[in-house]
């Protein structure tokens, strides 16, 4: 007798989360296309093409400028471990859960990890990397741009100009950021920074892509203690990718080949569309939720600059949270509960990549409305679908 066992089917969902976003249709269809082999020379060209738009999403000419195999923190992590050795000096920047997890990763490098941190919600005024770095010098600064626990947006370029002036580094987490709002990596005159896939990119989660500055790539071949790590030593990624010199590519691991066809797809898709019309639809996305927030009554929790791409929002007093975020499951659509102290008093919703458009934003209003009104709370009926799809209202 033939096995027959039940096909994948999972549920369609409008992903309003901190992340995976909703892929494009194209970037799923990119993937399904053949897949061949990682060191056939069709496959490197497409691997060159990649990283060149990926320079021209992150706005650099970096060379060192790729998709990394894994997921963000693992290019979070590769920055770590390439840019720090035993004993170095970090000054990590904390605003929120993805602050503290660099200075985790950081610390086990075995560098001395010094922190700067500003109350959840709110960011870190540059001039005080400034008095820490006067204090005592360091290798490295590393912070999150847009920290997606608080939806804080932490000012960077000051930063990198007072790093450099220090003499030290600067790293950024570019997760939640990257597609969704600017992100000059040669304007802000940044070392390093990491992203993902899955958020404004719009692609499934997989990918990382990162890139590295002349700076950094240099402090790399001064180290005096190799990567601990083999698969992030960039040293060796590089072999693979290119070092943008010598043309022979060496085998380092097995590029997942649908992935970055995937982001191949996602990137084309943000190049066509032109970086600033994305970022103003990322932003007028924004503008329409917080409209149809306010109309609800429900306010945001972040005091400091907000991000565009990720809502923090109290949850009003006598509602149940996972009761709520069940309630809009059922109805297809999901959003994420706070993290860590903001767990059960705030809820997490996602405006990105495809998502950052009215029909997303008001169906996701709506439900939210039910869902709150099948709890006892009052509010004008109609009124946040009414505010939100006024925004788009030419
Ligand atoms: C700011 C930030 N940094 C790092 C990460 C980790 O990325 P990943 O889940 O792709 O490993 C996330 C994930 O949500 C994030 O929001």
């Amino acid at each position: 007798m033939t096995l027959r066992l039940p096909e994948l089917n999972p549920p369609v969902r409008l992903l309003m989360g901190p992340g995976p976003s909703n892929a494009d249709p194209r970037i799923l269809r990119a993937m399904s296309t053949p897949v061949i082999g990682h060191l056939d020379p069709a496959f490197l060209a497409i691997m060159d093409e990649t990283m060149s738009w990926l320079r021209e999403v992150y706005q650099t000419k970096n060379h060192h400028t790729v998709p990394m195999s894994a997921t963000g923190s693992a290019g979070i992590e590769s920055m770590m471990v390439n840019l720090l050795e035993p004993g170095d000096d970090v000054i990590v920047g904390i605003i929120g859960y993805f602050g503290q997890r660099i200075a985790e990763v950081a610390s086990r490098t075995g560098a001395n990890v010094r922190i700067i941190e500003a109350p959840f919600g709110e960011v870190i005024p540059p001039e005080r990397f400034e008095e820490e770095l006067r204090r005592k010098p360091a290798k490295l600064i590393a912070l999150v741009h847009a920290e997606t626990s608080t939806g804080a947006q932490q000012p960077v370029a000051e930063v990198a100009e007072i790093a450099h002036r220090y003499g030290a580094l600067i790293a950024l987490d570019c997760v939640t950021s990257l597609g969704g709002l600017p992100v000059k990596i040669d304007e802000w005159d940044i070392d390093a920074a990491a992203s993902c896939s899955q958020k404004c990119l719009g692609a499934p989660p997989g990918l990382s892509p990162v890139t590295y500055g002349p700076r950094a790539i240099e402090a790399v071949r001064k180290r005096s203690h190799k990567v601990q790590s083999w698969y992030l030593d960039l040293n060796l990624l590089f072999a693979y990718w290119g070092d943008g010199k010598a043309n022979n590519r060496v085998f380092h691991h097995t590029g997942p080949i649908s992935m970055i066809y995937a982001m191949r797809e996602a990137l084309r898709i943000v190049l066509e569309e032109g970086l600033e019309n994305r970022f103003e639809r990322h932003a007028k996305a924004s503008r329409a939720f917080d409209a149809g927030l306010e109309a609800m009554g429900l306010s945001l929790f972040t005091q400091g600059p907000r991000l565009p791409m990720l809502k923090v929002v109290n949850i009003p007093d006598g509602i149940n949270d996972a009761a709520l975020r069940q309630r809009l499951l059922e109805m297809n659509i999901e959003i994420s509960g706070g993290f860590g102290p903001l767990a059960g008093k705030t809820w997490r919703v996602g405006v990105m990549g495809v998502n950052a458009s009215m029909h997303p934003v008001v169906t996701l209003l709506g439900a939210m409305e039910q869902a709150l009104a099948e709890q006892g709370y009052r509010c004008d009926r109609g009124a946040a679908v009414a505010s939100a799809s006024a925004v788009y209202k030419i």
